[in-house]
């Protein structure tokens, strides 16, 4: 099976013509650390976690880390199992124990590294696939993802293109057939720690199963994609929850509405903020308490700092999922407009609102064609994005995934403002139904 792998790689690596520049033992060493774990034994009070290092060193003292689960230790000692005597450090290519300063829950599949050059931790990521499934490889296909040491679950998202190294790429291709190269995108349920390939060569590798037959080999890519580990990486210690006097049933009867998140999600010139603006002035009018959060206001405030690259976008909506569940909280239905081009981002969004005890958090897909959009270009952001003028542009230069399965979707594209905003409003009033019906209009 692993000469299968291998020669799997070498087939992608040569179709693609990349080098295997991984493969000298210098060329691994000056690499980062890397030691998938492959078992933690432990015996008497001592922890000892045991794998092969794949590239880089480490030495006794050394401060490392464990991902996805983030936990770090000093590294107390190493034995390796062909040497007599413990070692002071050890080198890519050899299979060590390493016994650490202090108990950590670390299991199998997890990466150990150093603190400083850490491994990138997300739940997608894309990859140069070869295929070698015996059924055509379709968008939606669940398979078993082998990367270091760990196993776990992914979908194939979406099939960017189809790559056929004499012929120019197929952009949208619905399926691949056994043997040839695609660039797809690939979620899993469960946080991963991985590495681009074009940063290491050797770690940033996986294979694909589907039982005990390897049906894929693939090369790792984030372009596009954030580094979630700062999302994750909580900072604050010593700190407690306090609990409100005021209950969120007492907000809801002095608003005569539960407070919600309405979510918009779409493309840049879908009509997000005209919908969402609209939206809560009409809302207001009917008796509701409403506020419409927008990009481009909240990027003036409170993101200022924020760019447009994947880690800064990110950022920018774990803030708003943030404070879009506080507003829900304090009893507001709050009408968010943002890209929010990440379905990591838009789950974390609606897991901030659930955690704050928030029941109803719809994610509305403001849907209209790139064309449409591109047509509209209400800011002409999008004429100086085809002129190289914006890097990163959603859409034109940067990924856009949708919702898979939203609770609304208003299709922009062949509707008035006027007919989406009914339909729009019409959900919402579904939901949060005013106690004792609708104020006249003010
Ligand atoms: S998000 O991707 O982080 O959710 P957000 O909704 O806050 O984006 O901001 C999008 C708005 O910023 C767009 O409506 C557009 O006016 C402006 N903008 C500026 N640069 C970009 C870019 N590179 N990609 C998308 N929108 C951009």
């Amino acid at each position: 099976m692993d000469r299968e792998a291998a020669e799997a790689f070498e087939r992608l690596l040569d179709a693609l013509d990349l080098p295997d520049a991984g493969d000298t033992s210098n060329g691994r060493e000056a690499l980062p650390l890397r030691m998938p774990v492959q078992d933690v034994q432990r015996s008497d009070d001592r922890q000892i976690v045991v794998g092969r290092i794949e590239t880089g060193r480490v030495s006794v003292g050394d401060r490392v880390l464990f991902s996805p689960s983030n936990g770090t230790a000093r590294v107390a000692g190493i034995e390796a199992r062909d040497a007599p005597v413990p070692l002071t450090e050890a080198a890519a290519g050899q299979s060590v124990g390493l016994t650490l300063d202090e108990a950590l829950s670390v299991e199998r599949g997890e990466t150990l590294s150093h603190e400083d050059r850490p491994p990138i931790e997300t739940d997608v990521f894309r990859a140069w696939l070869l295929w070698l499934g015996r059924t055509p490889l379709t968008p939606g296909r669940r398979c078993t993802l082998r990367l270091g040491s760990a196993v776990t679950e992914v979908e194939v998202q979406s099939i960017e293109r189809a790559i056929d190294p004499n012929q120019p790429d197929v952009e949208d291709a619905d399926e691949i057939e056994r043997n040839g190269i695609a660039e797809v995108v690939l979620r899993s349920d469960a946080m991963l720690a991985l590495d681009a390939f074009t940063d290491n060569p050797v770690t940033g590798r996986f294979g694909l199963a589907e039982g005990n037959e390897i049906v894929g080999a693939g090369l790792i890519g984030m372009e596009g994609y954030p580094d979630q580990r700062a999302l994750i990486t909580g900072r604050s210690s010593n700190v407690a929850l306090i609990d409100h006097g005021v209950s969120r049933a007492a907000r809801a009867r002095r608003n005569r509405h539960p407070g919600g998140v309405i979510w918009l999600t779409g493309l840049s010139g879908a009509g997000k903020s005209t919908l969402a603006i609209e939206a809560e002035d009409r809302l207001f009018r009917k008796g509701y308490q409403v506020y419409a959060l927008d990009g481009d206001n909240v990027r003036h405030g409170l993101n200022a700092t924020l760019g447009f690259s994947p880690e800064d976008r990110a950022e920018n909506i774990r803030r708003v999922g943030e404070v879009a569940a506080l507003f829900a909280d304090a009893g507001f239905i709050v009408l968010t407009a943002f890209i929010s081009p990440y379905r990591s981002d838009r789950a974390r969004a609606r897991a901030a609102a659930e955690r704050t005890g928030v029941q109803g958090f719809h994610e509305v897909h403001v849907r209209a064609p790139l064309a449409v959009c591109e047509a509209r270009d209400p800011k002409g952001l999008y004429r100086r994005a085809r002129a190289g003028e914006i890097a990163d542009f959603t859409g034109v230069s940067a990924p856009y995934e949708p919702p898979d399965r939203p609770e609304l979707t208003v299709d922009t594209g062949d509707r008035t403002v006027e007919q989406s905003l009914q339909v729009l409003i019409d959900h919402i009033e579904r939901h949060f139904a005013l106690t004792g019906g609708v104020a006249p209009e003010e």
